[in-house]
Parts: structure tokens; sequence; C-alpha cells
């Protein structure tokens, strides 16, 4: 199996921090050195992009976290879930703001590889530490056992309510095969509760053709230090594997949630879908 090395990837976590920290989604706790000076750096391109219509990475990335944190608050408010898992949670403030949000009605846990993992626990420690319903676990999201699997992690959690995990920005940067087998892990760690929702993003071949496209594909990859991998051609192609790996799947358009989701950049949204899959038991 291709592993990609987490040290290639994990700088996209601080500069995605910092973008949600910048459109006022997060707390200053979440804004690293790291993230700012990536955000500055970036900011010329991004603003020339906007001005000619172009899609942003920052309209992409803040369509995708805002539909799955739509997508997730209806699940909680619906009774459907009230344990979330967020694996490969980097500098996301969401854990943070739901556990805010919904108390002690819900069970936040934030889960990365240990390095990023470090970075969250001092973020959370300054925010007021930690807490039985909103704490921090060493997950590795390609292994299939032992205390830092999926399947551990979701064992610890109450088997009799509805539990949702969730992947952002990880997904592409996995080869197909690697995708497959961690989806097939999800979907049976998520066997076990009366729902078992998984959400995430995706980039497919679908929403990023044409020269244009193919740039910002390249941005992405030049960005991430690494290869980015779009693995389906359509929606189809993707709720197709993921029947596969054992979900009930959605591929969703952040345009499409325009009206629910306002300023939305319809460019930068385009070139990104949300996964919304229920485990079968
Ligand atoms: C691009 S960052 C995304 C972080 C955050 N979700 C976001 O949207 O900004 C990728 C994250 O994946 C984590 N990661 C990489 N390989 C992983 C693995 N095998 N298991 C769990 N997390 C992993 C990295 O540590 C990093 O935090």
């Amino acid at each position: 199996m291709a592993r990609e090395h987490p040290e290639q990837i994990s700088p996209t976590a601080h500069y995605t921090g910092y973008v949600w920290y910048a459109h006022g989604q997060s707390h200053d706790a979440f804004a690293t050195r790291q993230g700012r000076w990536m955000y500055q750096a970036l900011r010329g391109a991004n603003v020339i992009a906007k001005a000619a219509r172009l899609p942003t990475l920052e309209g992409m990335l803040l369509a995708r976290h805002r539909l799955i944190d739509q997508r997730l608050t209806d699940a909680i408010e619906g009774g459907m879930v009230s344990q979330i898992v967020e694996v490969a949670c980097g500098l996301s403030p969401r854990g943070w703001r739901f556990a805010k949000e919904y108390g002690d009605k819900i069970t936040y846990v934030e889960a990365d590889l240990p390095g990023m993992l470090a970075n969250k626990r001092r973020i959370l420690a300054e925010l007021g530490g930690e807490t039985e319903h909103h704490y921090t676990r060493e997950v590795d999201a390609v292994i299939d056992d032992g205390p830092t699997s999926i399947d551990a992690i979701c064992g610890l959690l109450d088997p009799d309510k509805g539990t949702a995990i969730i992947t952002e920005g990880l997904v592409n940067y996995f080869d197909r095969a690697t995708v497959q087998t961690m989806w097939g892990r999800f979907a049976t760690a998520l066997g076990r509760f009366p729902t078992g929702m998984y959400y995430s993003d995706l980039i497919t071949k679908e929403g990023n053709g044409g020269p244009m496209i193919v740039g910002f594909a390249y941005l992405l990859s030049a960005f991430v230090r690494g290869k980015v991998h779009i693995h389906f051609g359509s929606n189809q192609e993707a709720e197709n594997a993921l029947a596969e790996a054992g979900f009930d799947a959605a591929v969703l358009d952040p345009r499409e949630f325009a009206e629910a989701l306002p300023n939305l950049e319809l460019a930068g949204a385009g070139r990104v879908r949300i996964i919304e899959a229920v485990a079968r038991r």
C-alpha cells in the first residue's frame, strides 16, 4: 500500500486552519504562524482569481467546510447523530465550535496522527481543556487494528448512539486502493451503531475538467508538495465505490446548497463535492 507522508500533507492543515480563522469561523488559538505565513503567500493569487471570477482555493475550502457543518448540524438536530469522530482533524475548529454549541448533548472526538494532534491538544488546552464530551485521540486511518485504529476509537463510544465519522482534506491525498480500504474500515466501525454516518469532501474529475482546472489541481499538488489523487470521474463512480465499501451514499454539490450557505463563492464551491453516506448494518 502506498502511504503518503503526513509531513507532506500537514502544511495544508495550517493553511486551512488559517483560512477558517481569517473568515471568522474559528478562534485565534487555531491560527498558527505557519498558517499565517502560507495565507499571506497565497493571498495575492486568491484575490486575483476572485476578481476574475475564477475558483479560489479559499472559496473551495470554505464551501467544503460549511457544507459538512450544515449536514452534520442537520443530523444532530434530527436526532440521528450524537457522537462524532473527526479523523485527520488537523487544525479544524469544528470540534470546538460544535462542543461549544451542543455541550454534553454530543461527544466529539478529534483524531489525528501524533504530530498534528500535539498542536490540537495545545490549542484545546488554551481554550479550557478537553472534557469527557470533547477530547482528542490518536488515530491512524490506514491501519486495521490496534489502539489507534478507527475500530478501537469507535469501540470506546456508546454503541446505542448514532455516530458520524468525518474526514476533510484527507481522501484526495491517498491512492484509490488506500481510500477504498479506509472506507471499508469506516463502514465496519460504524456498523455497530444504530446510525452510522460518514461525511467527507471529495475532489472528482467531474468538477475539475478543462485546462483552468487542471491548473487548480496542479496548484493543490504544488501546495501539498505531493500528489493529489483524483480517483473518480463522476459522482456516480464515487457512490459505487462507497457502496462497495458498505455505504449508501450521496455525493453532493455545494452549489446546490447556496441558499442555505450565504455568500458561497460558486466558482470555488463547484470544485469540490461532499459525501454523505450511511453505513449499512
Ligand atoms: C490536509 S490536512 C487536513 C486537516 C484538516 N482536516 C483540514 O481540513 O484542514 C491532512 C491531515 O491528515 C492527517 N493524516 C495524514 N495521514 C493520516 C492518517 N494515516 N491517519 C489519520 N490522519 C492522517 C495529517 O496529520 C493532517 O492533519
